[in-house]
């Protein structure tokens, strides 16, 4: 199945994210920390969006409409008074996006990283004194639904991808991670 060789060869750099991220979090103390965690996320994801929305075949995942937008990242900073900057990462520091498979692969990423949001989520609220869940609607992701949400997503990459293409899926998962990930480095 492609969603456990996704799972299966993007183990080790998923952990080596999470140790960073979790230390890195651990010193968010107040608003203007989480802030900067948002605009994180903001500039990744929303420049990543941008690029799978014109290369997915929406036959593959008709639910897409439906997925976690990095509009939910800018309501957040909105919340907090701030107007996302449209200053998005440049293309360098992302991975390729030519094709519907490449596109896929990102998905499986920015898709996963809603369970981690739900960790997330909770460490935010309880550092940076978040009342509620207003700011916090990216990281809370499908909420009750996260892992229907989780399920429905490995089934269609599943179902639909043939062997001949899911080394070019698990290589964008991969370049996804480590792109994410050096991203993190420059900004945190
Ligand atoms: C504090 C940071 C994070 C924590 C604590 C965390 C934690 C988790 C947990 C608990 C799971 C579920 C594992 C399982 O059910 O087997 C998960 C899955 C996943 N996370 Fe993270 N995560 C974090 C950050 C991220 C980030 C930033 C990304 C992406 C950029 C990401 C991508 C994924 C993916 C793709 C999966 C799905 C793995 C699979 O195929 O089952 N995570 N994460």
């Amino acid at each position: 199945m492609l969603s456990a060789e996704l799972k299966e060869t993007t183990k080790i750099i998923h952990q080596l994210l999470e140790k960073k991220m979790v230390v890195q979090l651990k010193s968010v103390g107040d608003k203007e920390d989480y802030i900067k965690v948002l605009h994180l996320f903001y500039s990744f994801f929303a420049a990543l969006e941008v690029s799978v929305s014109k290369h997915l075949d929406l036959y593959f995942l008709p639910d897409y409409a439906q997925r976690r937008k990095t509009k939910a990242l800018a309501n957040d900073l909105k919340f907090f008074g701030i107007i996302p900057l449209p200053a998005l990462a440049d293309k360098i520091f992302l991975p390729e996006i030519k094709n519907h498979l490449q596109a896929l692969g990102v998905l499986y990423v920015m898709e996963g990283s809603t369970l981690g949001g739900k960790i997330i989520s909770k460490m935010m609220s309880r550092q940076a004194g978040i009342i509620g869940m207003c700011g916090l609607s990216f990281f809370n992701g499908y909420e009750e639904q996260t892992e229907r949400m989780w399920l429905t997503f490995k089934q269609a990459i599943d179902q639909h991808i043939i062997q001949d293409e899911k080394a070019i899926v698990i290589q964008s998962a991969n370049d996804t991670f480590i792109k994410f990930s050096n991203w993190f480095d420059l900004h945190l």
